[in-house]
């Protein structure tokens, strides 16, 4: 028998990477998983307890711990990127893109360099131009890279009509589009169950709902929780594993997810969030869902914010990510989330 074990690796073993992984082990998606922080006696500690829990897996897994050795994370069938300083973030995603940018910029070269031809999923913010720098300097695909992006602020969508219709989520088609930030916007004229638009079934007094509050709500999901506790969690660490299963399961699902845009809804050299097949060849097709004029220009303005960020950013050559000494910076860990 071969026998090819699905070993993921997470950078950034702040709150998201610890949850993912545990996501990932009882779910009983990874059969190993190789974590990388700089931040030495957080990385043990959550290897240690993250082993532990293995014992009430559904089947043995090990967590290994490699410290900065990003090199070692080649060999994985899949990356997340969690690393990240998410009180950055406090009022805006868009807080954390320099930090994010740079520690992106430190390891992805190595990695590349290492030989990696498996998929990342980013998970740290600002998300979508994350996702595109990683993809720049790792000399993948662009099917190989994605990021959770609205696959969050859809479910925040769902669980919003789940809870308002007494539906179980998974009954509702629904999708929040464009940045994962404060642009995104809901494809509301697309939502659906069971076959039939949600705006046509609004005779029924269960699916009558006003979309723009139940948009509203999707966008600040994500504030809600920060504001409580200082970074949202379970929701993100969750989405990633979803992603994750999707590719090393070959799910050939339809999620959405931050992806390189080529010209589908008119936009072309960024990523962002629309829905796609995510199977074992990562992004296996962009889709395009129906959205009226107000949606559409919602949309593209949403792309807008994305470039402009990115925008921001130094010049940074691929050569120089593969060469640059790896000095990551110490955070208080109180300071740290990493998505
Ligand atoms: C959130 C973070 C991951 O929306 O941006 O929860």
């Amino acid at each position: 028998m071969g026998y090819h074990p699905v070993s993921i690796g997470i950078i950034g073993m702040g709150h998201v990477g610890p949850h993912a992984a545990n996501s990932l082990i009882l779910q009983g998606i990874a059969d190993e998983i190789l974590v990388c922080d700089e931040n030495e006696d957080k990385l043990r500690a959550e290897v240690q307890d993250l082993n532990d829990s293995t014992v009430f897996a559904p089947h043995r897994a090990v967590i290994t711990n490699c410290h900065t050795d990003y090199e070692k994370l080649a060999q994985c069938d899949v990356i997340i990127n969690a690393s990240g300083q998410v009180t950055l973030s406090a009022i805006s995603r868009t807080g954390e893109l320099f930090k994010s940018v740079d520690d992106a910029r430190l390891f992805a070269g190595r990695i590349a360099a290492a030989g990696f031809t498996g998929y990342y999923v980013n998970v740290t913010n600002p998300c979508d131009v994350v996702a595109r720098e990683i993809f720049r300097l790792s000399g993948l695909p662009s099917s190989h890279v994605m990021g959770t992006g609205t696959c969050l602020d859809s479910a925040r969508l769902r669980t919003v009509i789940a809870l308002k219709t007494q539906l179980a989520p998974e009954s509702i088609q629904a999708y929040m589009v464009g940045e994962h930030g404060n642009s995104q916007i809901a494809a509301w004229s697309s939502v659906s169950i069971a076959g039939k638009l949600l705006n046509e079934l609004s005779d029924n007094p269960r699916f009558a709902m006003d979309g723009a509050e139940a948009e509203s709500l999707a966008r600040k999901g994500g504030y809600i929780a920060y504001h409580g506790k200082q970074r949202t969690e379970y929701a993100i660490a969750n989405a990633a594993t979803r992603i994750v299963r999707a590719i090393v399961h070959d799910e050939k699902v339809v999620l959405a997810a931050s992806v390189q845009l080529n010209g589908a809804y008119g936009q072309k050299g960024l990523f962002a969030s629309v829905p796609c097949i995510i199977g074992k060849d990562g992004v296996e097709e962009v889709l395009e869902i129906d959205m009226n004029d107000v949606e559409k220009q919602g949309f593209a303005d949403s792309c807008d914010v994305i470039r402009g960020n990115f925008e921001k950013l130094a010049p940074f050559s691929v050569e120089s990510s593969r060469t640059m000494p790896i000095v990551l910076p110490k955070h208080a860990e109180d300071d740290r989330r990493l998505d």
